[in-house]
């Protein structure tokens, strides 16, 4: 015989509809309200001006939710620094919106491309120490800078991965912090990536030095003398200095 334990999880307290729901998965109503300012219901008040620091919890904006997980805005945790993994984002999306819940088949989605320096410090750390990582944010602090959060103290919940653009391995679900009590929701990877390139695009600027034309730069700028423009040549640049590591 074997038996088998469910773990005891609250019913929702408030019950969510699917709008409500789905607003608590990405963290931003379908107007684009925030629920950090507009928690109960979509008062379609667009703004930017909001952060995590009065709700640790989640109550409003769940800790896994999409939008809290890739860009945590919590001043007060020098862990989080923030701001060195900002990126500027353009989403395209494609294909038909899906009329009703069944899945008529057709292609739709989003070209997600982000415009950044550093690869490995924003989207790759976003992608992989915060949208994936389960224990992020309420887990283990990582003792080295970049590295990742360690499960939380036994007994309290993961917060689990970004339902929209994480990874959810065997077992993981999503702890959705309500008055009511810690609700469980296990979900199943919602959004399945299918490609993904790194494109380089250099500046004007750059364009126009590589092309040996530093005079195109204006008159004004301090364009480098013709002179103090290196040429191209196919001699291997001199070797890096060693790597420094890299704060977050
Ligand atoms: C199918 C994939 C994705 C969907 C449907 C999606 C959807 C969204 C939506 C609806 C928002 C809220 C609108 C806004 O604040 O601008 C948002 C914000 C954001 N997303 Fe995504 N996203 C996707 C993939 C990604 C990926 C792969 C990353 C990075 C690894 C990412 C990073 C961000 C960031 C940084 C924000 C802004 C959060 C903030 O302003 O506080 N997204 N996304």
């Amino acid at each position: 015989m074997v038996t088998l334990a469910q773990a005891a999880t609250p019913p929702l307290n408030p019950v969510l509809d699917a709008t409500a729901m789905s607003a608590k998965l990405v963290g931003r109503w379908p107007s684009g309200a925030p629920l950090a300012t507009a928690p109960d219901a979509d008062d379609k008040k667009v703004t930017n001006a909001f952060d995590y620091v009065d709700d640790d919890d989640g109550l409003k904006t769940p800790r896994f939710s999409h939008i809290r997980k890739v860009n945590p805005r919590h001043g007060k945790r020098d862990d989080l620094a923030t701001e060195r993994h900002r990126m500027l984002r353009r989403g395209i999306p494609f294909g038909p919106p899906l009329k009703d819940a069944a899945d008529d088949g057709v292609e739709r989605g989003l070209h997600f491309i982000s415009i950044i320096s550093d690869p490995v410090r924003q989207f790759e750390f976003v992608q992989s120490n915060w949208a994936n990582n389960p224990n992020f944010p309420n887990g283990g602090v990582p003792g080295t800078p970049g590295g990742q959060y360690t499960p939380p103290a036994p007994g309290i919940p993961p917060d689990g991965p970004d339902p929209l653009t994480g990874e959810f391995d065997a077992g993981q679900q999503d702890s959705l912090h309500q008055p009511g009590g810690m609700h469980v929701l296990p979900l199943a990877e919602l959004v399945t990536v299918s490609a993904g390139e790194y494109f380089f695009a250099p500046s004007v600027t750059a364009l126009k030095l590589l092309g040996g034309k530093p005079k195109a730069l204006g008159a004004a700028s301090a364009a480098p003398a013709a002179a103090d423009v290196a040429p191209i040549t196919e001699t291997p640049a001199a070797a890096p200095a060693a790597d420094t590591p890299n704060p977050t």
